[in-house]
Protein backbone atom coordinates (compact mmCIF):
# COMPACT_ATOMS: atom_id res chain seq x y z
CA UNK A 1 0.00 0.00 0.00
CA UNK A 2 1.60 3.49 -1.08
CA UNK A 3 1.88 5.90 1.64
CA UNK A 4 2.80 9.96 1.53
CA UNK A 5 5.91 10.71 3.82
CA UNK A 6 6.22 14.62 3.81
CA UNK A 7 9.17 16.22 5.73
CA UNK A 8 7.20 19.11 7.47
CA UNK A 9 8.30 22.68 8.04
CA UNK A 10 9.28 24.32 4.60
CA UNK A 11 7.33 27.64 3.70
CA UNK A 12 5.59 27.06 0.39
CA UNK A 13 6.48 29.52 -2.16
CA UNK A 14 6.02 29.81 -5.96
CA UNK A 15 2.74 29.40 -8.50
CA UNK A 16 0.78 26.39 -8.71
CA UNK A 17 -2.01 25.97 -11.08
CA UNK A 18 -5.28 24.30 -10.88
CA UNK A 19 -6.94 21.50 -12.45
CA UNK A 20 -10.35 21.07 -13.73
CA UNK A 21 -13.20 20.95 -11.31
CA UNK A 22 -13.37 16.95 -10.34
CA UNK A 23 -16.93 17.51 -9.41
CA UNK A 24 -18.34 19.37 -12.20
CA UNK A 25 -16.37 16.72 -14.42
CA UNK A 26 -18.47 13.77 -12.93
CA UNK A 27 -21.73 15.11 -13.63
CA UNK A 28 -20.10 16.56 -17.41
CA UNK A 29 -19.38 13.12 -18.40
CA UNK A 30 -22.19 11.23 -18.12
CA UNK A 31 -24.68 14.45 -19.02
CA UNK A 32 -22.69 13.37 -22.09
CA UNK A 33 -25.07 10.51 -22.84
CA UNK A 34 -28.01 12.82 -23.38
CA UNK A 35 -26.35 13.83 -26.99
CA UNK A 36 -26.21 10.69 -28.24
CA UNK A 37 -23.72 12.05 -30.58
CA UNK A 38 -20.12 12.66 -29.94
CA UNK A 39 -18.84 15.33 -27.52
CA UNK A 40 -15.61 16.46 -26.56
CA UNK A 41 -14.91 17.80 -22.86
CA UNK A 42 -11.90 19.82 -22.20
CA UNK A 43 -10.15 20.53 -18.79
CA UNK A 44 -10.96 16.86 -17.27
CA UNK A 45 -8.96 16.68 -14.28
CA UNK A 46 -6.99 12.99 -14.36
CA UNK A 47 -8.66 11.46 -10.60
CA UNK A 48 -8.83 8.29 -9.51
CA UNK A 49 -13.00 9.08 -9.45
CA UNK A 50 -12.55 10.29 -12.87
CA UNK A 51 -10.49 7.34 -14.27
CA UNK A 52 -13.28 4.69 -12.37
CA UNK A 53 -16.18 6.88 -14.01
CA UNK A 54 -15.32 6.86 -17.50
CA UNK A 55 -14.34 2.82 -17.05
CA UNK A 56 -17.83 2.72 -16.36
CA UNK A 57 -19.46 4.52 -18.89
CA UNK A 58 -17.37 2.60 -21.66
CA UNK A 59 -19.08 -0.62 -19.96
CA UNK A 60 -22.05 1.11 -21.46
CA UNK A 61 -20.79 1.25 -24.74
CA UNK A 62 -19.37 4.67 -25.23
CA UNK A 63 -16.20 5.22 -27.29
CA UNK A 64 -13.99 6.93 -25.19
CA UNK A 65 -10.54 8.47 -26.05
CA UNK A 66 -8.28 10.45 -24.83
CA UNK A 67 -6.06 13.83 -26.01
CA UNK A 68 -4.05 16.23 -23.73
CA UNK A 69 -2.58 13.66 -21.53
CA UNK A 70 -5.94 12.65 -20.53
CA UNK A 71 -7.30 16.06 -19.77
CA UNK A 72 -9.50 15.99 -22.89
CA UNK A 73 -11.78 13.47 -23.23
CA UNK A 74 -13.48 12.61 -26.34
CA UNK A 75 -16.59 10.83 -25.85
CA UNK A 76 -18.86 8.72 -28.78
CA UNK A 77 -22.26 8.18 -27.50
CA UNK A 78 -23.91 7.30 -30.46
CA UNK A 79 -24.53 3.49 -29.62
CA UNK A 80 -25.24 2.53 -26.04
CA UNK A 81 -25.16 -1.04 -25.52
CA UNK A 82 -26.79 -1.05 -21.88
CA UNK A 83 -28.33 1.34 -19.49
CA UNK A 84 -27.20 -0.94 -16.51
CA UNK A 85 -24.40 -0.30 -14.50
CA UNK A 86 -22.59 -3.43 -12.32
CA UNK A 87 -21.52 -2.21 -8.78
CA UNK A 88 -17.87 -3.43 -9.89
CA UNK A 89 -17.44 0.25 -11.28
CA UNK A 90 -19.34 2.31 -8.47
CA UNK A 91 -18.36 0.71 -5.20
CA UNK A 92 -16.08 3.65 -4.46
CA UNK A 93 -17.85 6.85 -6.22
CA UNK A 94 -20.69 8.56 -5.15
CA UNK A 95 -20.87 9.92 -8.75
CA UNK A 96 -22.19 7.10 -10.15
CA UNK A 97 -25.65 8.08 -9.11
CA UNK A 98 -25.35 10.50 -12.18
CA UNK A 99 -26.07 7.33 -14.52
CA UNK A 100 -29.25 6.86 -13.08
CA UNK A 101 -30.31 10.88 -14.30
CA UNK A 102 -28.47 11.11 -17.65
CA UNK A 103 -29.91 7.43 -18.59
CA UNK A 104 -33.03 8.05 -17.58
CA UNK A 105 -33.01 11.31 -19.43
CA UNK A 106 -31.90 9.81 -22.63
CA UNK A 107 -33.29 6.27 -22.51
CA UNK A 108 -36.30 6.32 -20.16
CA UNK A 109 -34.34 3.82 -17.94
CA UNK A 110 -31.60 3.20 -15.90
CA UNK A 111 -30.37 0.52 -13.30
CA UNK A 112 -27.25 1.94 -11.43
CA UNK A 113 -25.80 0.47 -8.09
CA UNK A 114 -26.08 2.52 -4.92
CA UNK A 115 -23.39 4.58 -4.69
CA UNK A 116 -20.38 4.45 -2.41
CA UNK A 117 -18.01 7.48 -2.05
CA UNK A 118 -16.29 9.71 0.88
CA UNK A 119 -17.53 8.48 4.54
CA UNK A 120 -18.58 11.59 5.35
CA UNK A 121 -22.59 10.77 6.60
CA UNK A 122 -25.80 8.96 6.12
CA UNK A 123 -26.07 10.07 2.51
CA UNK A 124 -29.15 9.18 1.36
CA UNK A 125 -30.74 10.18 -2.00
CA UNK A 126 -34.16 10.68 -1.28
CA UNK A 127 -34.24 13.89 -3.07
CA UNK A 128 -32.96 12.12 -6.50
CA UNK A 129 -35.85 9.73 -6.17
CA UNK A 130 -38.68 12.26 -4.93
CA UNK A 131 -37.10 14.57 -8.25
CA UNK A 132 -37.42 11.09 -10.47
CA UNK A 133 -40.83 10.05 -9.52
CA UNK A 134 -42.23 13.61 -10.19
CA UNK A 135 -41.13 13.70 -13.74
CA UNK A 136 -43.06 10.20 -13.86
CA UNK A 137 -40.51 7.49 -13.46
CA UNK A 138 -41.02 4.28 -11.20
CA UNK A 139 -38.08 3.64 -8.63
CA UNK A 140 -37.59 0.57 -7.84
CA UNK A 141 -34.61 -0.08 -5.02
CA UNK A 142 -33.70 -4.14 -4.98
CA UNK A 143 -30.38 -5.72 -4.57
CA UNK A 144 -28.13 -3.34 -4.04
CA UNK A 145 -29.54 -1.65 -6.97
CA UNK A 146 -31.44 1.49 -8.17
CA UNK A 147 -33.79 1.06 -11.06
CA UNK A 148 -36.11 4.26 -12.92
CA UNK A 149 -37.97 3.60 -15.44
CA UNK A 150 -40.78 5.75 -17.16
CA UNK A 151 -42.50 5.36 -20.74
CA UNK A 152 -42.65 8.70 -21.27
CA UNK A 153 -41.50 11.78 -18.69
CA UNK A 154 -43.43 14.66 -18.20
CA UNK A 155 -42.01 18.05 -16.76
CA UNK A 156 -43.42 19.05 -13.11
CA UNK A 157 -42.24 21.28 -10.13
CA UNK A 158 -39.74 19.67 -7.74
CA UNK A 159 -39.34 21.07 -4.70
CA UNK A 160 -35.58 20.13 -2.72
CA UNK A 161 -36.45 19.76 1.56
CA UNK A 162 -32.20 20.36 1.30
CA UNK A 163 -30.13 22.24 -1.59
CA UNK A 164 -28.31 18.79 -3.20
CA UNK A 165 -25.92 19.19 -5.41
CA UNK A 166 -26.73 15.80 -6.55
CA UNK A 167 -30.31 15.84 -6.91
CA UNK A 168 -30.53 19.21 -8.49
CA UNK A 169 -27.97 17.82 -11.33
CA UNK A 170 -29.97 14.68 -11.64
CA UNK A 171 -33.17 15.92 -12.14
CA UNK A 172 -32.19 18.91 -14.42
CA UNK A 173 -30.60 15.84 -16.87
CA UNK A 174 -33.81 13.46 -15.90
CA UNK A 175 -35.74 16.86 -16.87
CA UNK A 176 -33.86 18.04 -20.02
CA UNK A 177 -35.68 16.40 -23.20
CA UNK A 178 -39.20 15.92 -20.82
CA UNK A 179 -42.26 17.11 -22.51
CA UNK A 180 -42.99 20.28 -21.07
CA UNK A 181 -41.52 22.30 -18.32
CA UNK A 182 -39.88 21.49 -14.89
CA UNK A 183 -38.85 23.69 -11.77
CA UNK A 184 -36.25 22.84 -9.56
CA UNK A 185 -37.08 24.67 -6.69
CA UNK A 186 -34.61 25.13 -3.63
CA UNK A 187 -32.26 23.72 -5.84
CA UNK A 188 -28.16 24.06 -5.18
CA UNK A 189 -26.48 26.93 -6.42
CA UNK A 190 -22.80 25.00 -6.61
CA UNK A 191 -20.45 26.47 -9.48
CA UNK A 192 -20.79 23.15 -10.87
CA UNK A 193 -24.33 23.90 -11.48
CA UNK A 194 -23.98 26.35 -13.24
CA UNK A 195 -21.25 24.63 -15.70
CA UNK A 196 -23.71 21.51 -16.01
CA UNK A 197 -26.43 23.56 -17.26
CA UNK A 198 -24.50 25.06 -20.09
CA UNK A 199 -23.37 21.84 -21.16
CA UNK A 200 -26.41 20.16 -21.10
CA UNK A 201 -27.49 23.76 -23.05
CA UNK A 202 -24.28 23.81 -25.31
CA UNK A 203 -26.17 20.06 -26.26
CA UNK A 204 -29.47 21.87 -26.97
CA UNK A 205 -31.14 21.84 -23.53
CA UNK A 206 -33.16 24.94 -22.87
CA UNK A 207 -32.11 25.39 -19.26
CA UNK A 208 -32.39 28.77 -17.54
CA UNK A 209 -31.59 29.73 -14.31
CA UNK A 210 -28.82 27.57 -12.73
CA UNK A 211 -26.97 29.16 -9.54
CA UNK A 212 -30.51 30.83 -8.83
CA UNK A 213 -33.61 30.18 -6.50
CA UNK A 214 -35.30 28.24 -9.40
CA UNK A 215 -34.25 26.03 -11.52
CA UNK A 216 -36.33 26.23 -14.87
CA UNK A 217 -36.24 23.18 -17.81
CA UNK A 218 -38.22 23.46 -20.89
CA UNK A 219 -38.24 19.90 -22.23
CA UNK A 220 -36.51 19.85 -25.87
CA UNK A 221 -37.26 16.70 -28.65
CA UNK A 222 -33.18 16.67 -29.76
CA UNK A 223 -29.95 17.18 -28.20
CA UNK A 224 -26.75 16.90 -30.00
CA UNK A 225 -23.01 16.53 -29.75
CA UNK A 226 -20.85 19.41 -28.01
CA UNK A 227 -17.30 20.61 -27.32
CA UNK A 228 -17.05 22.23 -23.57
CA UNK A 229 -14.50 22.83 -21.27
CA UNK A 230 -14.87 22.66 -17.54
CA UNK A 231 -14.51 24.98 -14.91
CA UNK A 232 -11.59 25.30 -12.40
CA UNK A 233 -12.05 23.24 -9.63
CA UNK A 234 -12.58 25.91 -6.27
CA UNK A 235 -11.82 23.00 -3.61
CA UNK A 236 -8.05 22.07 -5.17
CA UNK A 237 -7.90 26.47 -5.72
CA UNK A 238 -8.73 26.30 -1.63
CA UNK A 239 -6.77 23.76 -0.84
CA UNK A 240 -3.45 24.93 -2.33
CA UNK A 241 -4.52 28.57 -0.50
CA UNK A 242 -4.89 27.05 2.77
CA UNK A 243 -1.34 25.15 1.69
CA UNK A 244 0.17 28.60 1.53
CA UNK A 245 -0.96 30.18 5.02
CA UNK A 246 -0.09 26.84 7.25
CA UNK A 247 3.27 26.80 5.93
CA UNK A 248 3.54 30.06 6.14
CA UNK A 249 4.30 30.66 2.56
CA UNK A 250 3.69 33.00 -0.51
CA UNK A 251 1.38 30.82 -3.27
CA UNK A 252 0.23 32.16 -6.33
CA UNK A 253 -3.03 30.24 -6.87
CA UNK A 254 -3.56 30.27 -11.01
CA UNK A 255 -6.37 29.39 -13.15
CA UNK A 256 -8.83 29.99 -11.32
CA UNK A 257 -12.61 31.94 -10.66
CA UNK A 258 -11.94 34.45 -7.76
CA UNK A 259 -15.59 34.67 -7.54
CA UNK A 260 -16.44 31.08 -6.56
CA UNK A 261 -13.43 31.58 -3.53
CA UNK A 262 -15.33 34.56 -1.65
CA UNK A 263 -16.13 32.49 1.42
CA UNK A 264 -12.48 30.59 1.30
CA UNK A 265 -11.37 34.87 1.01
CA UNK A 266 -13.03 36.18 3.17
CA UNK A 267 -12.16 33.79 6.63
CA UNK A 268 -8.63 33.87 5.58
CA UNK A 269 -8.60 37.73 5.47
CA UNK A 270 -10.55 37.36 8.99
CA UNK A 271 -7.59 35.21 10.27
CA UNK A 272 -5.26 38.28 8.94
CA UNK A 273 -3.72 36.06 6.14
CA UNK A 274 -2.60 38.02 3.30
CA UNK A 275 -4.63 37.71 0.03
CA UNK A 276 -4.16 39.92 -3.07
CA UNK A 277 -6.10 38.90 -6.58
CA UNK A 278 -4.85 39.32 -10.21
CA UNK A 279 -7.29 38.35 -12.57
CA UNK A 280 -7.83 34.61 -12.47
CA UNK A 281 -5.23 34.33 -9.57
CA UNK A 282 -4.82 35.05 -5.77
CA UNK A 283 -1.83 35.47 -3.85
CA UNK A 284 -2.08 34.46 -0.35
CA UNK A 285 0.93 34.33 1.59
CA UNK A 286 2.23 35.18 5.93
CA UNK A 287 2.85 38.62 7.40
CA UNK A 288 1.94 39.06 11.08
CA UNK A 289 0.67 36.39 13.22
CA UNK A 290 -2.90 34.93 12.35
CA UNK A 291 -5.82 34.73 14.28
CA UNK A 292 -8.27 32.17 15.13
CA UNK A 293 -12.04 32.41 13.56
CA UNK A 294 -15.46 30.81 13.46
CA UNK A 295 -16.57 29.29 10.13
CA UNK A 296 -20.17 27.48 9.53
CA UNK A 297 -19.93 25.66 6.46
CA UNK A 298 -23.60 26.28 4.12
CA UNK A 299 -24.33 25.21 0.83
CA UNK A 300 -22.73 28.07 -2.07
CA UNK A 301 -22.28 30.55 -1.67
CA UNK A 302 -21.33 29.92 1.96
CA UNK A 303 -18.42 28.23 3.18
CA UNK A 304 -18.03 24.90 1.81
CA UNK A 305 -17.88 21.65 3.54
CA UNK A 306 -15.30 20.81 1.15
CA UNK A 307 -12.72 22.82 2.59
CA UNK A 308 -13.68 22.46 6.00
CA UNK A 309 -11.05 20.03 7.57
CA UNK A 310 -8.37 22.16 6.06
CA UNK A 311 -9.69 24.93 7.12
CA UNK A 312 -9.69 23.13 10.66
CA UNK A 313 -6.11 22.35 10.15
CA UNK A 314 -5.08 25.71 9.54
CA UNK A 315 -7.55 26.74 12.86
CA UNK A 316 -5.27 24.18 14.44
CA UNK A 317 -2.03 26.05 13.88
CA UNK A 318 -3.58 29.46 15.35
CA UNK A 319 -3.15 30.81 18.80
CA UNK A 320 -6.76 31.42 20.33
CA UNK A 321 -10.06 29.46 20.09
CA UNK A 322 -11.68 28.82 16.80
CA UNK A 323 -15.24 27.06 16.29
CA UNK A 324 -16.01 24.93 12.97
CA UNK A 325 -19.94 24.27 12.60
CA UNK A 326 -20.17 21.15 10.16
CA UNK A 327 -24.22 21.78 8.77
CA UNK A 328 -24.16 19.66 5.52
CA UNK A 329 -22.58 16.52 6.45
CA UNK A 330 -23.24 14.82 9.76
CA UNK A 331 -19.95 12.63 10.34
CA UNK A 332 -17.27 14.84 8.62
CA UNK A 333 -14.92 15.06 11.38
CA UNK A 334 -13.15 11.55 11.64
CA UNK A 335 -10.42 13.18 10.60
CA UNK A 336 -9.87 15.19 13.78
CA UNK A 337 -8.65 12.46 15.47
CA UNK A 338 -5.85 12.09 13.25
CA UNK A 339 -4.59 15.46 13.63
CA UNK A 340 -4.61 14.87 17.58
CA UNK A 341 -2.14 12.43 17.04
CA UNK A 342 -0.09 15.30 15.40
CA UNK A 343 -0.64 17.13 18.61
CA UNK A 344 -4.40 19.41 17.74
CA UNK A 345 -6.26 20.20 20.31
CA UNK A 346 -10.09 19.92 18.93
CA UNK A 347 -12.86 18.81 20.60
CA UNK A 348 -15.94 17.70 18.93
CA UNK A 349 -19.14 18.29 20.08
CA UNK A 350 -22.33 17.46 18.26
CA UNK A 351 -21.69 19.54 14.74
CA UNK A 352 -19.25 21.77 16.34
CA UNK A 353 -15.51 21.28 16.23
CA UNK A 354 -13.60 23.67 19.20
CA UNK A 355 -10.40 24.09 18.15
CA UNK A 356 -7.61 25.58 20.48
CA UNK A 357 -4.47 26.75 18.40
CA UNK A 358 -1.35 24.58 19.42
CA UNK A 359 2.19 25.99 18.73
CA UNK A 360 2.92 23.88 15.43
CA UNK A 361 2.44 20.05 14.49
CA UNK A 362 4.72 17.54 14.94
CA UNK A 363 5.00 14.44 12.48
CA UNK A 364 3.48 11.42 13.08
CA UNK A 365 1.72 7.93 11.41
CA UNK A 366 -1.94 9.22 10.17
CA UNK A 367 -4.87 7.89 8.30
CA UNK A 368 -6.39 9.53 5.36
CA UNK A 369 -10.16 8.78 6.45
CA UNK A 370 -11.23 10.31 3.35
CA UNK A 371 -10.51 12.61 0.38
CA UNK A 372 -10.95 16.28 1.82
CA UNK A 373 -9.62 14.34 5.68
CA UNK A 374 -6.29 13.77 3.66
CA UNK A 375 -6.03 17.06 1.79
CA UNK A 376 -6.11 18.58 5.90
CA UNK A 377 -3.47 15.14 7.04
CA UNK A 378 -1.24 16.79 4.02
CA UNK A 379 -1.49 20.56 4.77
CA UNK A 380 -0.70 19.26 8.69
CA UNK A 381 2.47 17.35 7.51
CA UNK A 382 3.24 20.06 5.57
CA UNK A 383 3.75 22.33 8.58
CA UNK A 384 5.12 19.99 11.22
CA UNK A 385 8.35 19.56 12.73
CA UNK A 386 9.58 16.04 11.06
CA UNK A 387 7.81 13.49 9.09
CA UNK A 388 4.53 12.90 8.50
CA UNK A 389 3.35 8.93 6.93
CA UNK A 390 0.15 9.02 5.36
CA UNK A 391 -1.32 6.26 4.53
CA UNK A 392 -4.89 4.77 2.95
CA UNK A 393 -3.73 7.63 0.34
CA UNK A 394 -6.06 6.29 -2.46
CA UNK A 395 -8.68 8.66 -0.82
CA UNK A 396 -6.44 12.06 -1.86
CA UNK A 397 -6.04 10.40 -5.46
CA UNK A 398 -9.92 10.34 -5.80
CA UNK A 399 -9.68 14.31 -6.11
CA UNK A 400 -6.26 15.63 -6.27
CA UNK A 401 -4.54 15.65 -9.86
CA UNK A 402 -0.30 15.28 -9.45
CA UNK A 403 -0.70 15.93 -5.69
CA UNK A 404 3.07 15.62 -4.77
CA UNK A 405 4.43 17.45 -8.47
CA UNK A 406 2.54 20.43 -7.66
CA UNK A 407 3.46 20.65 -4.09
CA UNK A 408 7.39 20.21 -4.88
CA UNK A 409 6.97 22.56 -7.58
CA UNK A 410 6.15 25.08 -4.34
CA UNK A 411 9.24 23.63 -2.42
CA UNK A 412 7.36 21.28 0.12
CA UNK A 413 9.13 17.75 0.38
CA UNK A 414 6.67 15.40 -0.10
CA UNK A 415 6.63 11.34 -1.75
CA UNK A 416 4.97 8.32 -2.40
CA UNK A 417 6.22 5.53 -0.92
CA UNK A 418 5.85 2.16 -0.63
CA UNK A 419 7.15 1.39 3.41
CA UNK A 420 6.89 -2.07 2.79
CA UNK A 421 9.34 -1.83 -0.08
CA UNK A 422 11.89 0.84 1.84
CA UNK A 423 11.76 -0.47 5.16
CA UNK A 424 10.85 3.39 6.27
CA UNK A 425 11.26 4.41 9.15
CA UNK A 426 9.59 7.50 10.50
CA UNK A 427 12.40 9.95 12.34
CA UNK A 428 10.83 12.72 15.00
CA UNK A 429 12.03 15.91 14.65
C1 LIG B 1 -21.61 16.74 -3.57
O1 LIG B 1 -22.07 15.60 -2.89
C2 LIG B 1 -20.12 16.58 -3.74
N1 LIG B 1 -19.87 15.37 -4.47
C3 LIG B 1 -19.46 16.53 -2.37
O2 LIG B 1 -18.06 16.54 -2.59
C4 LIG B 1 -19.83 17.78 -1.57
O3 LIG B 1 -19.32 17.65 -0.27
C5 LIG B 1 -21.34 17.96 -1.52
O4 LIG B 1 -21.90 17.94 -2.85
C6 LIG B 1 -21.78 19.26 -0.85
O5 LIG B 1 -21.22 20.36 -1.52
C7 LIG B 1 -19.95 15.37 -5.79
O6 LIG B 1 -20.22 16.38 -6.42
C8 LIG B 1 -19.68 14.09 -6.48
P1 LIG B 1 -25.52 16.86 -1.53
P2 LIG B 1 -23.62 15.24 -2.83
O7 LIG B 1 -26.53 16.03 -2.21
O8 LIG B 1 -24.24 15.62 -4.12
C9 LIG B 1 -28.44 15.62 2.06
C10 LIG B 1 -15.82 15.99 -2.14
O9 LIG B 1 -15.07 15.99 -1.13
N2 LIG B 1 -29.20 14.88 1.06
O10 LIG B 1 -25.43 18.32 -1.86
O11 LIG B 1 -23.73 13.84 -2.38
C11 LIG B 1 -27.07 15.01 2.29
O12 LIG B 1 -27.11 13.93 3.19
C12 LIG B 1 -17.23 15.51 -2.05
O13 LIG B 1 -15.43 16.35 -3.27
C13 LIG B 1 -30.38 14.28 1.41
O14 LIG B 1 -30.80 14.32 2.57
O15 LIG B 1 -24.09 16.21 -1.68
C14 LIG B 1 -26.28 16.18 2.83
O16 LIG B 1 -26.55 16.35 4.18
C15 LIG B 1 -17.59 14.83 -0.79
N3 LIG B 1 -31.08 13.59 0.46
C16 LIG B 1 -26.88 17.36 2.05
O17 LIG B 1 -28.15 16.92 1.59
C17 LIG B 1 -30.66 13.54 -0.82
O18 LIG B 1 -31.35 12.92 -1.64
C18 LIG B 1 -26.07 17.83 0.87
O19 LIG B 1 -25.73 16.71 0.03
C19 LIG B 1 -29.47 14.16 -1.19
C20 LIG B 1 -28.74 14.85 -0.21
Amino acid sequence: MEKYLIKGGRPLKGEVSVSGAKNAALAVLPAALLSGDICKIENVPVVEDIRVLLEAIEDLGVKVNYENNGHTVIMDCRNIEKLVVDYKHINKIRASYYLLGSLLGAYNFSKVALPGGCNIGARPIDQHIKGFKSLGAEVDIKHGMVQVSADKLVGSTVYLDSPSVGATINIMMAACKAEGQTEIENPAKEPHIVDVANFLNSMGANIKGAGTDVIKIKGVSEMHGSEYMIIPDMIEAGTYMVAAAISKGDVTVKNLIPKHMDAVVAKLKEMDVKVEEFGDSLRVYYEEEYKNTHVKTLPYPGFPTDMQPQFVALMSMVSGVGLMTESIFESRFSYTSELRRMGADIKVEGNTAIVTGVDGFTGAEVKATDLRAGAALVLAGLAARGDTVISDIYNIDRGYEHLEEKIKGLGGWIARIDDEKVGLKVVGD
